[in-house]
């Protein structure tokens, strides 16, 4: 109760311009029991945009359809078993990296911080950090999936009684936010950017984020970010087409959305998952390929496919540790540490501010 409480007191001094504040407890759809937060605040990431956006990406000649749509809570729980999978190495690794570097992180991080991790899904990798961080004042998870945010954010409120646990529900890549109320009930803010996220924005994007998330974090701020590594084609390629399928059914489960939410008639069976890594651009592009010539509808729009036409759903920008330390450098960070695994895989770098 005692939790409830001070989140009643966080939601007074919120005021009104950060974004819906929505009452915990009784009112939460699907009765998600949300007691155990400090707060929740709800940046209701607009939904109207889905429909444009989708609309926007299809009309291109190269049709194409933002990634950030993916994850709907069916779209998250897929992803988890992405990261379960034995082809897909980037998890596992960069859990492994950060193990092998708790030392050095806890260090950096200081004590009494206030850690912000974005895009914080099922919230599995952050428990790596918190069991090795006992210092923080408070950890404040941001994801565009609401009830899949709430429900993750509770149930690691309930397993970390000792840490103030708040959520953001936002999309980070539009009106992050950090509300003022929620942000000074700490020393020092860190932000924690796992799962090499950053690699799915095109270079001008992931620099004007960085950029963005400079001045939202402010001198002297830390950031902890994931960031998977240029290799061998062939282990990219497997990575992104695994052999049960799961990635094939991530991908295929954003025409279910565009079905199920705008009205649009995919057929399910006509398209199929490819990922492609183009060495030119070092990147793995996702796609979703047209089996035959059709016709879609979206609401009233109809867009027309050739066969083995394709529509580009996502990017995973590949780096290497200088290339990346220096789009940190062009956005205003400091590179402070660079850690890799042992074959080069995948890497952990910690920067500040200014
Ligand atoms: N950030 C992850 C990556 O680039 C996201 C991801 C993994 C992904 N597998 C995917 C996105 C498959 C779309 C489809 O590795």
């Amino acid at each position: 109760m005692a939790a409830f409480r001070r989140h009643v007191c966080i939601r007074e001094r919120l005021g009104a311009s950060f974004g819906k504040v929505v009452p915990l407890l009784s009112s939460q759809p699907n009765s998600i029991d949300t007691s155990a937060l400090v707060s929740f605040v709800d940046l209701n990431p607009a939904t109207e945009d889905f429909r444009t956006a989708v609309i926007d990406g299809l009309s291109n000649p190269q049709k194409e359809l933002p990634c950030k749509f993916f994850y709907d809570e069916r779209g998250s729980q897929i992803f988890d078993q992405i990261c379960d999978l034995e082809e897909y190495y980037p998890t596992r690794t960069e859990i492994s990296i950060l193990e092998d570097r708790l030392g050095e992180i806890a260090e950096l991080v200081g004590r009494g911080a206030h850690l912000v991790e974005l895009g914080s899904g099922a919230s599995i990798k952050i428990r790596t950090l918190l069991n090795a961080l006992p210092d923080l004042a408070q950890y404040t998870a941001i994801d565009i999936s609401r009830d899949f945010l709430l429900q993750s954010a509770s149930t690691l409120a309930e397993d970390y009684p000792d840490l103030d646990v708040a959520a953001i529900c936002a999309d980070y890549t539009t009106d992050f936010e950090i509300p003022a109320a929620i942000k000074r009930r700490s020393s020092g803010t860190v932000a924690f950017f796992p799962g090499s996220t950053i690699g799915n924005f095109t270079q001008e994007e992931a620099e004007l984020f960085l950029r963005r998330l400079a001045s939202i974090l402010g001198t002297g701020s830390g950031l902890l970010i994931g960031v998977d590594l240029k290799k061998d084609a062939a282990v990219l390629r497997a990575a992104y087409n695994d052999a049960k399928g799961v990635t094939a059914a991530f991908n295929m489960n954003l025409l279910s959305r565009i079905n199920n939410e705008l009205g649009a008639d995919f057929d399910l069976e006509s398209f199929y998952h490819d990922a492609v890594y183009v060495d030119s651009l070092g990147r793995v592009e996702m796609r979703l390929i047209s089996k035959k010539k059709q016709t879609v509808s979206v609401g009233e729009t109809t867009f027309a496919f050739d066969e083995n036409e394709y529509i580009h759903t996502e990017n995973s920008h590949k780096f290497s540790v200088d290339e990346f330390r220096q789009i940190c450098e062009m956005a205003g960070f400091t590179p402070i540490a660079s850690w890799t695994d042992k074959n080069s895989l995948f890497s952990v770098h910690y920067l500040t501010v200014g």
